[in-house]
């Protein structure tokens, strides 16, 4: 498959800070049993990933704008183009061993994402999409799964964690979903979560509050691979309510439907 420059440069960007991260996740293993543990090495290599993917983009294309979940915004003289990435997306996994974590670019153009590229460095996988140009794994073409029914469908989702999001809340939308679905996954990496509904390997996803770096490149690999992302409300807010549902259509229809059911008690 050719790719054009865009997608080169961040292809390249991608494969050189997950050569960094794949070195430091070695290390991390290594770092497990020792009592310190490894928190501070991970953000270390988090910070070194995220300065490759500057210093390569900006090269790159001089002038565009960067989100970038570390350093934040950064403005550029270029008013119609931002990056948006997150160096390391599923940190504690990174942390703990467990090999599902990304990195996670995609490009805006005047306010719409027109480029996006996910990488996981331990297992090898290139998740890649361009506007209109379908969406692919590895330079295989992508179709989101053709289940029609929750009652046969294996879901993602993200859990909240100390200081993060609304408990109660989440706990409600889990009871719903888990009592009309084939099974939940937790995979701790939204951006791959988003990569696994265009690949067909999770028939849906929903998670609440995420940010736009966890999301931007993997919702326009959903849509390229002819699914369906929105926020829980069903619009497409998702950078503003920090919200995601995602699925093929008729997954992504009850999902919207199910999260959103009052509690029954069973
Ligand atoms: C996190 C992961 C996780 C999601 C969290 C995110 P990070 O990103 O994507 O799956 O549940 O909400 O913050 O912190 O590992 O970059
Ligand atoms: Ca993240
Ligand atoms: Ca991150």
């Amino acid at each position: 498959m050719a790719r054009s420059a865009l997608l080169n440069v961040m292809v390249q960007a991608a494969m050189k800070a997950g050569r960094s991260l794949a070195r430091d996740f070695g290390e991390v293993q290594n770092l497990q049993v020792s009592l310190k543990g490894p928190a501070d090495y991970v953000s270390q290599a988090d910070r070194k990933a995220e300065e490759i993917l500057f210093t390569e983009l900006s090269r790159a294309r001089p002038g565009y704008a960067f989100l970038m979940e570390e350093r934040g915004a950064v403005a550029g003289e270029d008013d119609q183009h931002r990056w948006i990435v997150d160096p390391l997306d599923g940190t504690t996994n990174f942390l703990h061993g467990l090999p599902f974590f990304a990195i996670s670019i995609a490009l805006e153009r005047q306010g719409q994402v027109v480029a996006g590229v996910i990488y996981n460095p331990a297992m090898d996988e290139l998740f890649t999409a361009e506007r209109g140009g379908g969406a692919f794994v590895n330079d295989r073409r992508l179709r989101v799964s053709g289940r029609a029914k929750l009652s046969d469908a294996v879901i993602g989702t993200g859990v909240p964690h100390l200081g993060l999001g609304h408990h109660g809340n989440f706990l409600v939308e889990l009871r719903n979903v888990m009592g009309e679905v084939a099974g939940i996954r937790r995979i701790g990496a939204a951006s791959l979560d988003l990569a696994y509904v265009a690949a067909g390997r999770l028939d849906g996803f929903w998670e609440d509050p995420l940010q736009p770096w966890d999301i931007a490149a993997g919702s326009l690999l959903i849509r390229e691979a002819g699914g369906y992302v929105s926020d829980r409300d069903g619009g497409q807010a998702m950078f503003e309510n920090k919200s995601v549902v995602a699925g093929n259509e008729q997954i992504h229809r009850a999902l919207l439907r199910t999260i959103k059911k009052p509690l029954s008690p069973r």
